[in-house]
């Protein structure tokens, strides 16, 4: 078996050992155990052991070596929601926001979310496959290790299943976004769904781990994403919603009453729905980039915490609303902007993230047994993660074990 040793590391900054039934929630969101002058060993897929260099003693056999000077190890980022599976790009569309468009009026004049489906419907299987590879080299230069991706873009049966066969090969955790928009060829979101469920399920169902729906005006209504998520439960699908982007439109208490996994965005949650999800066991997961990209209020992210909700971060990837696969970006927003503490944003990317995809039991922490996947930052503190702005801050990626991506 081949070993793996990361040593003479700065630091060794971990979410602490918590449970691995239920996500962080409140003041243990800042627990984050760090050691100095650290080792990481790691054995085939898993880490072996974690401490001090000084502690290290002989190891016998093959040993490969990695040098952590300069550097600090997290645990492999874990992104939670991405849109990686499209075609074309919106330059043209984002030239037209930065002049005073807005993304719901472009929408509704059939750019937006529209236009990309046309450029996705274009590329094939093998075309898409491309793209979406590229999109997860994106993601692991910026440390993500587990991503989540949504299909989305096809709205059509052989786009959206060719979409999330993409994910998956590229090594993604793939979401059927079936209810994303009504696409041309459909005169109403009732019909839409009819084919979407009749047609597109069957198949989704046996090639994704969750599904997700797009509940906003001019998308689809609570009833309708009802609709479409009951199905997609019975069909065993886990669930998620895109929730209270533009405006409240029910879509907390549907998450809750399905028990979903998540609902994502929120820049229009309030104070009620704040109350609604701190008291369920449903996880906020939080997209700033998209509130930055779209000049968009934040949401509420200090009041969610500071109730006891279940938080996570992601960068909502995509070519519209949030052209960023930087999970560093987005924890620079985090506390910034979102004013969470470093520990917070830290545990929001990685042991949270982990538990919205239902893969916490194996990764999102730096333990032995755990999935050896690190995160070298080009740091002497862990926190540069949010500090450095932007900064070309990944200099190395462990995956399963294996050097992935060296800077
Ligand atoms: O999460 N809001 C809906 N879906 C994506 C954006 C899609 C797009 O603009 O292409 C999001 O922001
Ligand atoms: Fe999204």
């Amino acid at each position: 078996m081949t070993r793996l040793l990361v040593r003479d590391l700065a630091q060794v900054a971990t979410p602490s050992p918590l449970s691995v039934a239920a996500p962080v929630r409140g003041r243990a969101l800042r627990e984050v155990t760090v050691l100095e002058e650290a080792y990481v060993l790691c054995a085939g897929g898993t880490i072996e052991a974690v401490g001090k260099m000084a502690e290290l003693g002989p190891l016998d056999g093959d040993v490969e070596e990695l040098d952590g000077r300069g550097l600090c190890a997290l645990p492999g980022l874990v992104d939670c929601h991405t849109h990686p599976a499209w075609g074309g790009d919106r330059v043209g569309e984002f030239s037209l926001r930065a002049g005073g468009a807005s993304y719901e009026e472009l929408h509704a004049a059939g750019g937006g979310i529209l236009s990309t489906v046309r450029a996705t419907r274009a590329l094939g299987e093998a075309g898409l496959r491309d793209r979406v590879e590229r999109h997860a080299g994106w993601m692991l230069r910026h440390g993500t290790t587990t991503w989540e991706g949504k299909s989305g873009y096809g709205l059509d049966r052989e786009t959206e299943l060719a979409s999330l066969r993409a994910v998956r090969v590229a090594g993604g955790s793939p979401t059927w976004l079936g209810a994303h928009s009504v696409p041309p060829e459909f005169d109403d979101a009732d019909a839409y769904l009819d084919f979407a469920l009749a047609e597109v399920l069957p198949g989704a169902a046996g090639l994704a781990d969750a599904a997700d729906v797009f509940l906003e005006r001019g998308a689809f209504d609570a009833a309708r994403a009802r609709r479409y998520l009951a199905a997609c439960r019975d069909a065993g699908l886990s669930l998620r919603l895109h929730g209270d982007q533009f405006t409240e439109s029910g879509a907390i208490p549907l998450a809750i009453e399905l028990a979903a996994r998540s609902v994502d965005h929120l820049e229009a949650t309030g104070p009620a729905g704040v109350r609604a999800l701190a008291g369920s066991d449903v996880a906020a997961v939080l997209l700033p980039a998209s509130a930055l990209f779209l000049d968009r209020p934040m949401p509420p992210a200090r009041e969610l915490v500071d109730a006891g909700a279940a938080i996570a971060l992601a960068t909502d990837f995509n070519p519209g609303s949030a052209f960023t696969t930087s999970l560093p970006l987005v924890c620079s927003l985090a506390c910034t902007q979102l004013h969470l503490a470093p520990e917070e944003a830290l545990v929001a990317v990685t042991v949270n993230a982990a538990h919205v995809l239902g893969c916490a039991g194996d990764r999102g922490r730096i333990a032995p047994e755990l999935r050896a996947d690190l995160t070298l930052l080009d740091a002497p503190d862990w926190r540069y993660l949010a500090y450095h702005l932007g900064g070309d801050i990944v200099a190395a990626v462990v995956r399963d074990g294996a050097l992935a991506f060296q800077r």
